[in-house]
C-alpha cells in the first residue's frame, strides 16, 4: 500500500522542501521505492530531482529519487501514478489560503501531515491557524522545529506554544549552515558518508516511518 507523506506549512521558507527531500532520500536508502511530487509553483523539488536525474546518468550510485510536479488545482490526477511507490513524498507552497480544499484534500488523503516550523513567535503565528484548520481534515500531523537551538531562552518557549495544540516531533532539526549546498546538485546531506546534520535527518526518519508504515 502506498503511503503519503505531505508536507505543508502557510510560513514561507520554513524547510518544506528540505525536509521533503531528506525524508525522500532516507525513505529510498533504506529500500523504499519513493516518488517526489512537487505543487508548488516555484519548482524547488522539481528542479532539485532534474538535477539528481543528470547526475544520475554518470553517477548511478547515487539513489533513485524521481520527482514529478503538478498544480495543486489538479492535486488528484497529480497523484496517479503514486499507487506504483511505497512512499510519496508531497511538497506544497506556502500559499494554502490561496488552495485551500486542495491541501485539506491532500491532508486527508495523507497518511501523515508534516509541518516543519522555524522556532520563532512569527512561525508560531502562522503556523497555529493552520494547524486548526487541519484538524478537519486529519488526525495525523506533526509539527518539526526547525533551524532549532535547545540552548536558546526562545526554544522552549515556542515549542510550549505549539505542544498546546499538536503533535510535535521529538527531533527537531538544528540550524545546518550547510543544508543547502548539496541540493545545487540534486543531493541532500544524506547522499555523503559524514556530514553534519546527517544524525538529525536520520532521526527524523526513524519517527515519521514509525508514524507512517
Ligand atoms: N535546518 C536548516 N538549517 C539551515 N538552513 C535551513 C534549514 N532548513 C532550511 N534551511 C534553508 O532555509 C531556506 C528555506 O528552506 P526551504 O526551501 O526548505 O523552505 P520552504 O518551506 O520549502 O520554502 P517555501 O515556502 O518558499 O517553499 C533554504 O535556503 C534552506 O536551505
Ligand atoms: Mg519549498
Amino acid at each position: 500500500m502506498t503511503k503519503v507523506i505531505l508536507v505543508s506549512s502557510p510560513k514561507g521558507g520554513s524547510g518544506k522542501s528540505v525536509v521533503a527531500r531528506h525524508l525522500l532520500v532516507l525513505a529510498a536508502q533504506n529500500g523504499l521505492t519513493v516518488l517526489g511530487v512537487d505543487f508548488d509553483k516555484q519548482g524547488t523539488l522539481e528542479k532539485w530531482g532534474n538535477r539528481r536525474k543528470k547526475l544520475r546518468e554518470k553517477y548511478p550510485d547515487f539513489i533513485d529519487v524521481p520527482v514529478i510536479s503538478s498544480t495543486l488545482q489538479a492535486w488528484r490526477s497529480g497523484l496517479n501514478n503514486a499507487e506504483k511507490y511505497d512512499l510519496v513524498v508531497v511538497d506544497t507552497p506556502p500559499s494554502v489560503e490561496d488552495h485551500m480544499s486542495a491541501i485539506t484534500g491532500l491532508a486527508q488523503k495523507a497518511d501523515l501531515v508534516v509541518i516543519p516550523s522555524v522556532c520563532t513567535q512569527d512561525d508560531v503565528d502562522s503556523v497555529l491557524p493552520w494547524v486548526s484548520i487541519l484538524k478537519n481534515a486529519t488526525k495525523n500531523s506533526i509539527i518539526i522545529l526547525n533551524r532549532a537551538n535547545r540552548r536558546t531562552n526562545s526554544f522552549a518557549r515556542i515549542r510550549g506554544s505549539f505542544l498546546k495544540v499538536a503533535d510535535v516531533c521529538p527531533v527537531e532539526l538544528p540550524q545546518l549552515e550547510d543544508v543547502h549546498v548539496p541540493s545545487g546538485k540534486g543531493l541532500t546531506l544524506l547522499d555523503f558518508t559524514k556530514s553534519r546534520g546527517q544524525e538529525a535527518f536520520e532521526e527524523l526518519w526513524l519517527f515519521v516511518k514509525r508514524k507512517v508504515l
